[in-house]
């Protein structure tokens, strides 16, 4: 017979007269002449109740089945007579698959998520993280089928690279040399020739430079996979390794890419407020009380959308006092990236045309900047709670244009031939950006940490499991 997952069956339309389940004990409760079992195997938030009769020779068993046991229970699915839930099941046969030592460190009681984060090869057998888990799982699903519903196709891009996509310099070193002693060219520098790739390699910071390879042949295209930083950030926001969705699109421009990232966010909110319900009102009870209506408001109003040049005067007219004061230049920080989002606007805002020195070298010029205040066609959608969860741009796509940004950010052309080369042959308007998966995975449930919503957290000093 077949495992019938407890999500069916507590869907069952009818009784059934024979059923087979397998999942871990919640909890056990036993009365004279019954034990009641809460048993849960993942496949949905509710655990189903299980009624084992003393009388059944296979109630010798019932002792090693702790919080925490791996069972298999057949019998028949039956109308609940407790309140609460519309099925149980009266067990025939009872069997213990494997026992939980009474050490099993997830009992009833409340665990802090820190004591969560120590014992995260257990952790997603917890209601919270069961449902954290369930809902990422979905939220992919959703990333694809917004892309491919709309015909782009999915481009893997290297993990393993040459280049620095950002510019930023904080990117994972990949080495096969010996650290203890590494090959030494002539003037006693390592030799990185003699390292497995032939150059210097690191693991790739956004997957964007090869992207736009793609879609500068297949026009709209997305990738979708994990990225590395190894910035020293230890904030709530921040790992060093973390999930990226990067569209790119041909022939689009700054107004189509916050256009389609608005409309990306709104259909990946739609879509688990509709599939992931019972896990969203968890969340809504006990992470976030304000989650679901903060969800249908951003499903309702359009974004804002707000210049950069307009958001520094809004944060210097809003009498705050800041910890880092802003003057037009300067980089938005966190505290004021959630000033307007939270409390200026109270909506999610997309803020654009950001300046070029404080942006990366592929965001394309704008023209027409009065001097000292030359900017360039990126975008950032900050929402309540978060910050910053997009970051996007039109590309430079005018050669002589991109060269000069790179002079800018003291980039050697060398290392971006054949990114130049796109500007060389058939170049086109073009825009993309980078939405951080964990940060949305953040904003669908609540969950404050960003920790918390991977399954195994890489921040600096940690990489546990
Ligand atoms: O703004 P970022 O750095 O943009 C890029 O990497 C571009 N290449 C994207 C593009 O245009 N194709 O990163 C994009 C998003 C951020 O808005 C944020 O949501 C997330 O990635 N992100 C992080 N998430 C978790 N931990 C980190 N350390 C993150 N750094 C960025
Ligand atoms: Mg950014």
């Amino acid at each position: 017979m077949q495992r019938t997952p407890i999500k069916a069956a507590l869907n069952a339309t009818g009784p059934m007269d024979a059923i087979l389940l397998q999942g871990w004990v919640r909890t056990r409760r036993d009365a004279k002449a019954f034990s009641f079992i809460e048993l849960n195997d993942g496949s949905c938030l509710k655990g189903l109740q299980v009624i084992v009769d003393a009388a059944l020779p296979d109630y010798v068993h019932i002792a090693k089945s702790n919080t925490g046991a791996s069972v298999e229970v057949r019998g028949k699915l039956v109308e609940s007579k407790g309140g609460g839930q519309k099925w149980e099941v009266v067990a025939e046969k009872f069997t213990v698959l494997g026992e939980a030592d009474a050490t099993y460190p997830l009992q009833k009681k409340g665990h802090t998520m820190e004591f969560l984060r120590e014992i995260a090869h257990l952790r997603p057998r917890s209601n919270l993280f069961g449902a954290v888990f369930r809902v990422r799982s979905r939220l992919a699903y959703a990333v694809h089928q917004f892309f491919q519903e709309k015909n782009f196709y999915y481009v893997h891009t290297p993990i393993v690279t040459a280049s620095d996509a950002e510019g930023a310099g904080d990117m994972f070193r990949v080495t096969t040399l010996d650290l203890t002693n590494p090959p030494k060219t002539e003037d006693g520098a390592v030799d990185n020739a003699q390292d497995f790739f032939g150059k210097k390699t690191f693991l790739t910071v956004s997957g964007q430079l090869e992207a736009e390879i793609f879609a500068c042949a297949l026009s709209n295209v997305y990738t979708f996979g994990p990225t590395f930083r190894a910035e020293n950030s230890h904030t709530s926001r921040h790992a060093s390794e973390f999930w990226m969705i990067e569209p790119e699109v041909a022939f689009c421009d700054l107004q189509g890419d916050m256009d389609l990232a608005e409309e990306f966010v709104k259909y990946l909110i739609r879509d688990i407020r509709e599939n992931c319900v019972a896990d969203l009102e968890f969340f809504g009870k006990f992470v976030d009380k304000d989650l679901l209506s903060r969800l249908d408001f951003v499903l309702e109003k359009p974004f804002v959308r707000c210049s950069y040049t307009e958001a520094v005067e809004i944060l210097n007219q809003s009498g705050r006092a800041w910890e880092h004061p802003v003057a037009w230049g300067d980089n938005l920080q966190s505290e004021h990236e959630r000033y307007l989002t939270e409390e200026h606007f109270k909506c999610p805002v997309t803020v654009y045309n950001y300046p070029r020195a404080i942006k990366a070298f592929y965001m394309r010029q704008t023209d027409g900047c009065a001097p000292g205040r030359e900017t360039v066609a990126a975008m950032d959608l900050l929402v309540p709670g978060i910050g910053e969860i997009i970051g996007g741009s039109q590309r430079e796509e005018r050669l002589d244009k991109l060269k000069e940004g790179m002079a800018l950010h003291h980039l050697d052309e060398k290392n971006y031939w054949w990114y130049l080369d796109l500007r060389r042959y058939g170049t086109v308007p073009h825009a993309g950006f980078g939405l951080g998966f964990e940060r949305m995975l953040m904003f669908v449930t609540g969950v404050a940490n960003i920790r918390d919503v991977i399954p195994f957290a890489r921040t600096p000093g940690t990489a546990e499991f």
